[in-house]
Order: C-alpha cells, then sequence, then structure tokens
C-alpha cells in the first residue's frame, strides 16, 4: 500500500497520459502521494479534477473564492462547541461514510506541515477483508450499516459540531459493511467507527463489539501505512478501500496548515 511520486509539477494541468498513470498509481497502491508541489488553489483544483469531480461540504472553512478547497488547522477551533482545539478525523474512518454518495476520495496537500507528529495513517481494507476466514467473510458480506453524520459513539475523539440546518440536510445513510471497489472489482471492509449507528437487524451494543472487532483487526500493522509529511506533498487516498486516521500529536504552537478536496463518489454496493 501507498505510492510516492517525484518530478511531477502540478503547476502545469497533468496531460491525459499522466492523468492515467496517477489514476492507476491510486487504483493498485491505495495512497498516492504527489511530493514536492508549491501551487495555487486553482492549480490544485485542476490537477484533483483529474481524478473526479470535487465536491462542495459548507460546513468546512475554505479558501476564499475555491469553495471546493477547504482547509484544516492547527488553529482549527471549534467555535459552535467548546471553543476547544479541533483535530478533526482523530478516530479511524472513511470520508463523509454518513452521505448516501460518500466521496471517493480525498486529497490533502501539505502546506505547512509539523517538525514531529502528525502524521496520518491508513489500513488497506481489501487485505484486511481478504485475511478473514471465509466463513467470517460470508457472514459480513450479509451486514448493512446504518450511518449518520451526528457521531453515534461516546469517546471516540471530537468532532466539529455541526450546524443543525447542516444536519437536517444529511439524513442516515445505509450501506453495506463489504462494498465492491467500482474500479478495481476487488471487496473491502467498509468501516467508518464513529459514523456507524448500528448494524441492521442488530442489537446496537453487539454491532459496535462487532465494528470494534474490525478495526482492531484492520489496523495490524501488515495492513496499515503511516504517511510522515513533507511539506508539498499532496496525498491522495482511496475512501472505499481504506479507513485513515490524524494524528494530534504535534505540540502546542506547532503548525500544520493542509488544504483539502473531496471527489464525488457513488452509492456504495
Ligand atoms: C481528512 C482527514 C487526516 C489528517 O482530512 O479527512 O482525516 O491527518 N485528515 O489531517
Ligand atoms: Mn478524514
Amino acid at each position: 500500500m501507498a505510492t510516492a511520486v517525484e518530478g511531477v509539477d502540478l503547476n502545469t494541468p497533468p496531460t491525459p497520459e499522466l492523468a492515467a498513470t496517477l489514476r492507476k498509481a491510486l487504483w493498485d497502491n491505495q495512497v498516492l502521494c504527489i511530493r514536492g508541489q508549491s501551487i495555487g488553489p486553482g492549480a490544485y483544483l485542476t490537477a484533483i479534477s483529474a481524478f473526479g469531480e470535487p465536491q462542495i461540504r459548507p460546513e468546512i472553512p475554505h479558501v476564499d473564492g475555491f469553495p471546493a478547497v477547504t482547509t484544516l488547522s492547527s488553529e482549527d477551533r471549534d467555535t459552535k462547541g467548546d471553543g476547544k482545539r479541533l483535530v478533526a478525523g482523530a478516530t479511524w474512518h472513511s470520508d463523509d461514510s454518513f452521505m448516501a454518495r460518500p466521496s471517493a476520495l480525498t486529497a490533502l496537500y501539505g502546506i505547512v506541515v509539523p517538525d514531529e507528529g502528525g502524521d496520518t495513517q491508513y489500513a488497506n481494507m481489501y487485505a484486511a477483508y481478504e485475511a478473514l476466514p471465509e466463513d467470517k467473510r460470508r457472514h459480513l458480506d450479509t451486514l448493512q450499516v446504518v450511518h449518520t453524520m451526528k457521531p453515534a459513539r461516546e469517546g471516540l475523539g471530537r468532532t466539529r459540531s455541526i450546524d443543525p440546518a447542516i444536519l437536517a440536510q444529511r439524513p442516515p445513510s445505509t450501506h453495506p459493511l463489504i462494498r465492491t471497489h467500482p474500479e478495481t472489482g476487488r471487496k473491502a471492509l467498509y468501516i467508518s467507527r464513529n459514523r456507524m449507528d448500528h448494524i441492521v437487524g442488530m442489537d446496537r451494543a453487539e454491532g459496535h463489539r462487532l465494528i470494534d472487532e474490525l478495526v482492531e483487526h484492520a489496523i495490524q500493522p501488515q495492513f496499515t501505512y503511516r504517511h510522515k509529511w513533507r511539506q508539498g506533498d499532496i496525498v491522495i487516498w482511496d475512501n472505499r478501500c481504506l479507513m485513515h486516521k490524524a494524528n494530534g500529536d504535534y505540540p502546542e504552537g506547532a503548525r500544520r496548515f493542509m488544504q483539502r478536496i473531496i471527489v464525488a463518489g457513488e452509492v456504495p454496493v
């Protein structure tokens, strides 16, 4: 899992050939890092458009004039909640799983990265699924899960407090626990721990125990990759076959500033 390319300058829009090479690298490796970038939001959007259609999420702060280029900063505070430092995505998740069509891909551009800490971790959900015993896979293949934007679990890290008007536009979504990737045809576990309200037809607590057990399985070292950020990295990952996790372990006062673009996905099947 995970590959890095150097020697590409995204100030020039990717040619169709380069775009196809980058997409293939992403489908084959799940995480793609394009190193050494120094680009503005317009060039960033053009480059990511080679992977699909950028999406807007109005609840996340964005770059002036570029609603699809949102920002993630060590200065973020939960202004609607208690004002404490906000580390988005600090529990294992897949982006926007509560949406009917969750984003397929996420890109993060590391503009300021801390010297130590702030790594992003990934778990390969194809490999985690494939390593399960056959009878377990057959059972999991039958399960559906209700995902909600409002966090479903206590004690799994903070999320941004959401405007009730936005919450009202985001009804729960029911997705299979095992999904098939539309590009590769491979099956993967589809887990976003804090958004999984319950497994359909299963006692809530029992469903949460099963989800926790699958997370513990999937985050074993042989299935995971830890990205140590260098300034200028653009990392693109595939939410359809990965979980990921932010780490807020850099010191108070250290700065981390990222620009984020999400790319439209499909209804999980
Ligand atoms: C995200 C996310 C991880 C990080 O942007 O969706 O989970 O390390 N970010 O900032
Ligand atoms: Mn995330």
